[in-house]
């Protein structure tokens, strides 16, 4: 129905007519220099290199220094990401940045990234939808160059999980690390990003969450008797039921995300699942029936699991040493805390 109001017609807004095809420019990755090991985690928690590496596959994990931020780390998987792209960074349009661990409820971060990378007033705000988070943004940039509202979007996946790790919790110690990803997206003259496929499952709030909400940290900060004794707000887990939930569901949705994208798992070069844990993503491969020839990513071996930055960190890895194809097609699918999901076949850059 055409809008109406009373007593003067409607003006017709000026429109995009037609959408343009997007893809991703370049991609960055930012590790932070120390490396630690199950045997450092071990001196936390009862357990030992052995379980963790062949319940997680993890060996080792980054840790971001204490004075190194966030955007300290996105600021450097931005920069290789730009550079990369072969952009100048003013014709970015807008800057997003996927985390759950920027330590201010705000401002957000991506302001002040845009504004350290040089970038003259874009559009700014942050994401959170932990480990799924850079394929919501991913689907949140092709959307904004298809529709022609900016010609260059730079999403960026970045965790300090560390400062929210209970180095004591025996479920979850051992999973988390430190690291930023990034990716342009701009104008492509043929389709680089397939449909996602996204949703969330709000009745599942507490398989995976901060432990306390901060307005319950606020008294106990004010109440004498604590002694300055306050529990800190760390991310907790109900391991077995993410676990049964990546594989099962998770599955399902990577198997209808690649039908979406009207190709098959056989024309696939490369498998880059959120980097939750060695064991869920060797499960996925035998559910998705995921042919031989397609590499998988298996960063988290040496970067543990990044929440929101692993897949683009775990894509530039498998770039960077020819794993994988530039300008090949890869499914990539981001799970977690919410619970919350999205998935899409790329095309590398
Ligand atoms: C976390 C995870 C590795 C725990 O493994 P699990 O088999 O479910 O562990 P459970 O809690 O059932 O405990 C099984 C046994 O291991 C022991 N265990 C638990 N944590 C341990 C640890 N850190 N080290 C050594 N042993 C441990 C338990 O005590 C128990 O021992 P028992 O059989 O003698 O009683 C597993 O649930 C998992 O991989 N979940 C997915 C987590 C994930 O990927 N999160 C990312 C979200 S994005």
């Amino acid at each position: 129905m055409t809008p109406t109001r009373p007593g003067r017609p409607v003006p017709t807004l000026t429109s995009p007519q037609t959408l343009r095809h997007a893809r991703i420019l370049g991609l960055g990755g930012y590790r932070p220099e120390r490396v630690v090991t199950n045997e450092e985690i071990c001196r936390h928690i009862d357990s030992s290199d052995e379980w963790i590496q062949q319940r997680s596959g993890i060996v080792t994990r980054r840790f971001a220094r204490p004075d190194e931020t966030v955007v300290d780390m996105a600021e450097a998987a931005s920069r290789q990401a730009v550079d990369r792209a072969g952009i100048d960074p003013g014709q970015i349009g807008a800057v997003i940045m996927a985390t759950v661990t920027h330590p201010y409820q705000t401002p957000a971060a991506a302001p002040e990234l845009g504004h350290r990378l040089g970038i003259p007033d874009p559009a700014a705000f942050d994401i959170s939808a932990a480990c799924a988070g850079y394929c919501h943004g991913i689907s949140l940039a092709n959307d904004m160059v298809r529709a022609g509202t900016v010609d260059h979007v730079l999403v960026v996946g970045v965790e300090k999980l560390s400062d929210f790790t209970d180095k004591h919790d025996r479920g979850s110690a051992f999973i988390f690390g430190d690291g930023a990803g990034a990716a342009v997206v701009g104008v492509s003259e043929t389709p680089g990003i397939g449909p996602t496929l996204w949703g969330s499952l709000g009745d599942k709030t507490d398989v995976i969450t901060q432990r306390e909400p901060w307005t319950e940290l606020r008294p106990a900060m004010e109440d004498p008797s604590h002694h300055g004794e306050i529990a800190w707000p760390s991310f907790v887990m109900q391991g077995q039921t993410v676990f049964r939930w990546a594989v099962f569901s998770m599955a399902q949705v990577a198997i209808d995300t690649v039908a979406a994208a009207g190709i098959t798992t056989d024309d696939l070069d490369a498998f880059v699942p959120h980097q939750a844990n060695m064991r869920i993503t060797d499960a996925m491969i035998k559910a998705l029936k995921l042919p031989a020839h397609v590499p998988v990513a298996r960063d988290i071996a040496e970067t543990g699991n990044t929440s929101a930055a692993s897949i683009p960190l775990a894509m530039s890895r498998m770039l960077d040493e020819r794993e994988a194809p530039h300008g090949g097609l890869a499914l990539q699918i981001g799970f977690g805390a919410g619970l919350v999901y999205a998935a899409q076949v790329v095309v590398m850059p």
